[in-house]
């Protein structure tokens, strides 16, 4: 299942040095974000802020714990002004509700939206100008296989982390001038919380946090951690009647 970043794209900002550098991680408390706030420091970090909601949460030795709800512009603000020399920021928080679009829950699909999509976009506008004093730095925004596949029950997600998707190829275009690399981090089912009760084969996510912070050492613009996520990227290409070809009824 797990696969070595597979793309690679040529590109003009600086490569992202993990050791040394000052990271910050949203949803640090658990998941994803408590392994990259563990790995980071193993490969010689200089500190991780470990934002979390619930600071209390925060479980990880030697992190520097904050408070951060992303979907709060006072709170993203609070956390940019507490952390002025961050290099590396990973947009990692993220929730999924499992709606659909036309009968599910309307509030349910704004906080998708609310969270992936706008909060991820309060964090890159608040630590642009932190990343630009530190010389440019990076950006991982974690995606999602789900970014290029529908899914019913699971179309809310979809939608925001397409947005996602789009919002972290336009803001790697406007952050270029500046020198900052900006990453996307795609993956399939992998086991966290979200998928908690689901019966399915499921990423290690060790193994995810491994493959995104190589790629992003090594300036990989997209790490795909898994070939289903490299599947569903190469099927943008397909018609929708061959890839929805079960699905369409
Ligand atoms: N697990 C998968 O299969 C999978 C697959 C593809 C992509 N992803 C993505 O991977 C990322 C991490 O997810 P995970 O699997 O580690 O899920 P998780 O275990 O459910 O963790 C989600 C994290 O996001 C935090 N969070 C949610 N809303 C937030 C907000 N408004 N402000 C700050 N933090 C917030 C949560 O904090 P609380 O504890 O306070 O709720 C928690 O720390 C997400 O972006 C997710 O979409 C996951």
């Amino acid at each position: 299942m797990y696969h070595r970043p597979v793309l690679s794209l040529s590109h003009t900002v600086g490569v992202m040095k993990l050791q040394g550098s000052v990271a910050l991680v949203t949803g640090a408390n658990r998941g994803l974000g408590r392994h990259f706030t563990r790995q980071l420091l193993d490969r010689g970090a200089a500190r991780v802020y470990a934002t979390a909601r619930d600071p209390r949460r925060v479980d990880v030795p030697g992190a520097e714990v904050l408070a951060l709800d992303i979907t709060d512009p006072a709170s993203v603000a609070a956390a940019a002004a507490a952390a002025p020399d961050v290099s590396l920021l990973i947009n990692n928080a993220g929730v999924s509700t499992g709606q659909d679009l036309v009968t599910g829950d309307l509030a349910r699909i704004r906080l998708e939206l609310d969270t992936n999509l706008f909060g991820t976009l309060h964090m890159v506008r608040a630590f642009a100008p932190v990343l630009a004093a530190q010389g440019g730095g990076a950006i991982l925004n974690v995606l999602s296989r789900m970014s290029w596949l529908s899914y019913p029950g699971a179309n809310s997600y979809a939608v925001a982390k397409a947005a996602e998707w789009s919002l972290t190829n336009s803001v790697r275009l406007e952050l270029a001038g500046q020198g900052t690399q900006v990453t996307g981090l795609a993956m399939s089912a992998t086991d966290t919380d979200m998928m908690a009760g689901w019966e399915i084969e499921k990423n290690d996510p060790a193994e995810v946090v491994r493959a995104a912070l190589d790629g992003l050492a090594a300036g990989h613009l997209e790490v795909l951690a898994d070939r289903d996520t490299v599947l569903a990227k190469a099927a943008l290409a397909a018609d929708p009647a061959l890839v929805y070809a079960g699905l369409l009824g």
